[in-house]
């Protein structure tokens, strides 16, 4: 089963104006040879408007790092699904750990955001992973199976074709510590697991599964060549444009 190719760069609260433009340009120059592999930038929310307008036609696609559930209202500082789809964003990330670990975000918010993306017709990206003390207590895969049936919670099968999933690890992002590809591939088999118990096999089989947390151009190749890794969710390595295209050039 073929399964999209993702390479996605999460720009998280980095960048001036000027410099995001310059980025961005300079990613679409040398993405002409990367085949059916699709790339997608997550720039910060205030200069989405004119990201998207600058990726038109260029491959580029673009998402927003995070949404509020609720369509309007009084909610100072937030960002409502309808509005990313009016600037005509195509993606949102949702549940990434920083939102989890630093914004408090429960399973429960992540689910109605996952609702309230699809509803307004964007793509959702929802992120899972464990803690590195989750991890060494042997609870890794309950725990993300946990955060994907909490996510997936009443999402009738018909959607879940437009939900992509980055599992990234927290222990691993932004601390240059790369989960083994043989890690990420037992976990990506796992939530494969979850979703076909959900909804069926096809349904699983379809689903691209993200990989996150300190991907580099020294590791891509060998996460890359894992069966169960259809992509990237790249932090740190996704603010310069030489990292990040070596990344989606790298991964065959
Ligand atoms: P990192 O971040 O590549 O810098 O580890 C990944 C992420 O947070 O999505």
């Amino acid at each position: 089963m073929s399964r999209r190719q993702i390479f996605a760069g999460n720009w998280k609260m980095y960048k001036t104006y000027n410099e995001a433009v310059d980025l961005v340009k300079g990613i679409m120059k040398d993405i002409a040879d990367i085949g059916s592999k699709e790339v997608v930038v997550f720039p910060p929310a205030v200069y989405l408007r004119d990201i998207v307008s600058l990726c038109k036609n260029s491959g580029i696609d673009v998402g927003i790092q995070n949404i509020h559930f609720e369509k309007e209202g009084a909610f100072t500082g937030e960002i409502s699904p309808l509005m990313a789809k009016d600037v005509e964003v195509r993606y949102a990330l949702i549940g990434h750990s920083e939102r989890r670990h630093v914004f408090h975000e429960t399973d429960d918010e992540v689910n109605k955001k996952v609702k309230a993306a699809l509803e307004a017709g964007l793509e959702p990206v929802v992120c899972v992973g464990e803690l590195l003390e989750e991890r060494e207590a042997g609870k890794s895969e309950d725990v993300v199976r946990r955060q994907t049936e909490v996510a997936f919670k009443d999402i009738d099968i018909k959607f879940v074709q437009k939900i992509i999933i980055a599992y990234e690890p927290v222990w691993a992002i932004g601390t240059g510590k790369v989960a083994t590809p043989d890690i990420a591939d037992t976990m990506h088999k796992s939530i494969r697991e979850t979703v076909k118990k959900k909804y069926n096999e096809k349904t699983a089989d379809g689903i691209s599964i993200l990989y996150g947390g300190s991907v580099k151009p020294e590791n891509i190749a060998e996460l890359y060549a894992k069966d169960n890794i259809d992509g990237v969710l790249v932090g740190g390595a996704s603010l310069k444009i030489k990292s990040f295209l070596d990344i989606i050039h790298v991964a065959q």
